[in-house]
């Protein structure tokens, strides 16, 4: 007997999905540099690399460091800058049928509000992405993110700044990522995605030094993602808006885990820096999973794991 396609649209706030999985921020460039190897139009989403106000050169090398089961990166966000963004990137992506998420940040509130008037009424993207784990430089380099009370400013600010809907993407360097998603919440945002990078290091030990040009980078990959589980299942039962699952995911299976806790879609990071291919094998690998499971919706599976 043959089985029905699955129907994988996912709603996330006022945006539909066409499936659930997503290129995350800063593993997938401005989306054109993969374009050769993997169709953007048959993603559900992608969130280009983290933009600021003026472009960026980043941190100094060594940028990258591979660990156990993952990666260090002290990248320094380094990005051409939101005007340069707009006349050399935004009009192929405009061109896509998928939902262009534009991940933006600042190093003071100002900043934020700044980057996201900037691309105010532009065509063709469909939501912000604010990444609050930036260094906050009025409040001596703490991120934004890991103060509920300063979280909701960002929200607030760049929600004053915008005419599309806001994600706000949370740091898991927190003691109580709850009481950061409750607070963007309150204070308007459309969705959440969690989590960025857990900050770590790594020494040469026979140079003796750290082996990031930045000392301290964002681990991701495999390593982080049942850290990244927990905190979205977490996430999910304490906030009413949709959860963005990102962490760790290689794999379908993995995927899958985040789904049926809850999250309504997810962001493949590290992985396609593995196998560039890896979110449409994920995407193929769930579309599997629920013609052998009689999964009719994705909608009938998120959310649905029992305690
Ligand atoms: C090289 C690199 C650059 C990244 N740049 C950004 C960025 O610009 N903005 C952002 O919000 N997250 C950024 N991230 C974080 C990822 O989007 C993702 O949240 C994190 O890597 C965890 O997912 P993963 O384990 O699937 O990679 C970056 C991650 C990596 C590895």
């Amino acid at each position: 007997m043959s089985q029905l396609e699955p129907d994988l649209k996912v709603p996330l706030g006022s945006l539909e999905l066409k499936n659930p999985v997503i290129a995350a921020s800063g593993t997938f460039g401005y989306g054109q540099e993969y374009a050769p190897l993997v169709d953007p139009n048959l993603l559900g989403g992608i969130v280009v690399k983290g933009l600021s106000l003026k472009p960026r050169p980043g941190n100094r090398p060594p940028r990258i460091v591979e660990t156990p089961a993952g990666m260090l990166n002290a990248i320094g966000l380094a990005n051409i800058g939101v005007e340069a963004f707009l006349k050399e990137k935004l009009p192929w992506l405009r061109t896509l049928d998928t939902a262009v998420m534009v991940n933006i940040y600042g190093h003071t509130l100002e900043e934020y509000g700044a980057v996201a008037a900037a691309l105010k009424g532009a065509e063709g993207i469909a939501a912000l992405e604010v990444n609050i784990s930036c260094p906050n430089v009025d409040q001596g380099g703490m991120a934004f993110g890991t103060d509920p009370a300063v979280s909701a400013a960002v929200t607030e600010i760049v929600l004053r700044n915008t005419d599309k809907p806001v994600i706000v993407k949370l740091t898991p360097n927190v003691t109580d990522i709850c009481a950061v998603a409750r607070a963007v919440e309150h204070a308007g945002a459309h969705a959440v995605s969690l989590i960025n990078t857990l900050t770590g290091m790594a020494i040469d030990i026979d140079t003796r030094r750290p082996r990031l040009g930045n000392i301290s980078g964002g681990l991701s990959g495999p390593a982080i993602r049942p850290v990244a589980l927990y905190l979205v299942y977490r996430v999910v039962r304490a906030v009413k808006i949709p959860v963005m699952g990102v962490g760790g995911i290689m794999d379908a299976g993995d995927a899958l885990e985040f789904l049926i806790a809850g999250a309504r879609a997810v962001q493949v990071g590290t992985a396609s820096f593995v196998n560039p291919h890896a979110t449409l094998d994920i995407l193929e690998g769930i579309r599997k999973y629920c013609v052998e499971k009689g999964i009719v919706r994705i909608g009938d599976l998120i959310g649905t794991a029992s305690a």
